[in-house]
């Protein structure tokens, strides 16, 4: 396997184009198979059953892993809690994003941040989407529903992208996740003194056995709320894009029939996975698809893999919107599965609608090549159009 290797060699934010024939040659001879991964030796999962096997037993399988890697940088969060702490902390954020909080104004505020970004461009008959819309919308989304205002978004999000990519340059990391906190200081304490119903009131003013949140505890939620809210989003809107362009077939009918763009973005989270692995460490020894794993082995359960696993998904290198696929593991799998799904779709939907609203005739820009690219998060780079302004 050294061209995996060789891969995960270089960097985890390294933009490899089609990391799938490896996965596919994994999932049929070795399905669970120990790398030299960035931090440390670990153990890649890339079977379907394997992977939701692994997400599923948050006992023998525990989220501590993560306090040796995106923890380091964000700070102790629920992303690294287990059982019963985690529970707790995970309850003060998630009401916030179950489907009854996002109604009423939510909806539409999210449509006039889109629209408003549209009106940027719609009149010039093209536009690169990566850099016009996709990479700064869901930030803007995120950063309303917590309570932050943001005046230089692309800083903003420079930060974000440096704290989800720590792994390949940890100073970097740790730098723009002090800047983060420079910048929230103020307005977190704004905040404590007088709450105004928005998500950062929760957490200011939030109990868990009685005890207030800590400034650390609070810092480490936004350390892990603004990133998680809008780096993953934004892969997801490019990568649905990306996929219609390219099927024009598909496009035509999502313009047509504005029910299937639900049904495209289902079919974009299973086919390119904005997050392509979550990690975990066994508690104990234990065996999994014939391999032993001794106890705190670390354990890469690869997502984009399960998503293409031609045991549950037939002709899983397609992209295609009516095959109605809603049981990838994109958002994971068991106890922490993602909080924001329900508001990653919302925004999704309403993004491509703006967008197929507002664009006629939207179509690659021949002139340009793109493509989805990434080993550790996937979307592209830059998706540049054309449109009848
Ligand atoms: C397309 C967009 C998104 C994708 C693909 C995605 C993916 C994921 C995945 C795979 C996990 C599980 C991690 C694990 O098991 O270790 C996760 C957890 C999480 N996601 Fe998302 N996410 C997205 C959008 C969002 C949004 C919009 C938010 C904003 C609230 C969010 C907040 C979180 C949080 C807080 C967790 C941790 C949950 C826990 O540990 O209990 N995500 N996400």
């Amino acid at each position: 396997m050294a061209d995996l290797i060789d891969t995960f060699g270089g960097h985890f934010m390294s933009e490899v184009p089609d990391p799938y024939p490896v996965y596919a040659r994994l999932r049929r001879e070795e399905p669970v198979v120990l790398l030299d991964l960035p931090m440390a030796p670990g153990y890649m999962v890339t079977r379907y059953d394997d992977v939701t096997a692994v997400l599923k037993d948050a006992a023998l399988y525990s989220s501590q892993a993560n306090a040796k890697g995106i923890g380091l940088v964000m700070g102790r969060t629920i992303l690294e809690m287990d059982g019963k702490e985690h529970t707790r902390h995970r309850n003060i954020i998630s009401t916030a994003f179950v489907p009854k909080a996002l109604q009423g104004e939510l909806p539409g505020v999210i449509a006039s941040i889109a629209h408003q970004m549209i009106d940027g461009f719609a009149g010039d008959g093209d536009a690169d989407m990566v850099a016009q819309f996709t990479r700064t919308f869901p930030l803007r989304v995120i950063a309303h529903i917590i309570g932050v205002p943001i005046a230089d978004y692309e800083t903003f999000k420079r930060w974000s992208l440096d704290v989800i990519g720590f792994a390949d340059d940890p100073p970097k990391g740790f730098e723009a996740a002090g800047k983060l906190v420079d910048y929230l200081r103020p307005i977190v304490e704004a905040h404590k003194a007088a709450a105004s119903g928005d998500l950062l009131s929760t957490l200011t003013h939030a109990e868990v056995d009685g005890q207030r949140l800590t400034d650390e505890e609070i810092y480490s939620f936004l350390r892990l709320l603004l990133p998680a809210g809008s780096d993953t989003t934004y892969r997801l809107i490019g990568n649905t894009l990306f996929g219609l362009l390219t099927h024009p077939d598909q496009l035509d009918a999502v313009r047509a029939d504005r029910t299937l763009v639900a049904a495209a973005i289902e079919e974009a989270l299973r086919w390119e996975a904005p997050v392509q692995f979550a990690a975990r460490e066994t508690t104990a020894a234990t065996t999994l698809a014939g391999v032993e794993l001794p106890e705190g082995a670390q354990v890469l359960t690869a997502i984009g893999s399960a998503n293409r696993d031609e045991r549950r998904f037939e002709h899983p290198d397609r992209f295609d919107i009516r095959r109605g696929a809603d049981d990838h593991v994109a958002f994971g799998f068991g106890r922490h599965f993602c909080v924001g799904s329900h508001l990653a779709r919302l925004e999704a939907i309403t993004a491509l609608n703006a967008i197929f609203d507002r664009l006629p005739n939207l179509r690659l820009d021949p002139a340009h090549d793109c493509g989805v690219v990434g080993l550790a998060f996937r979307s592209p780079n830059r998706l540049p159009v054309r449109f009848d302004a």
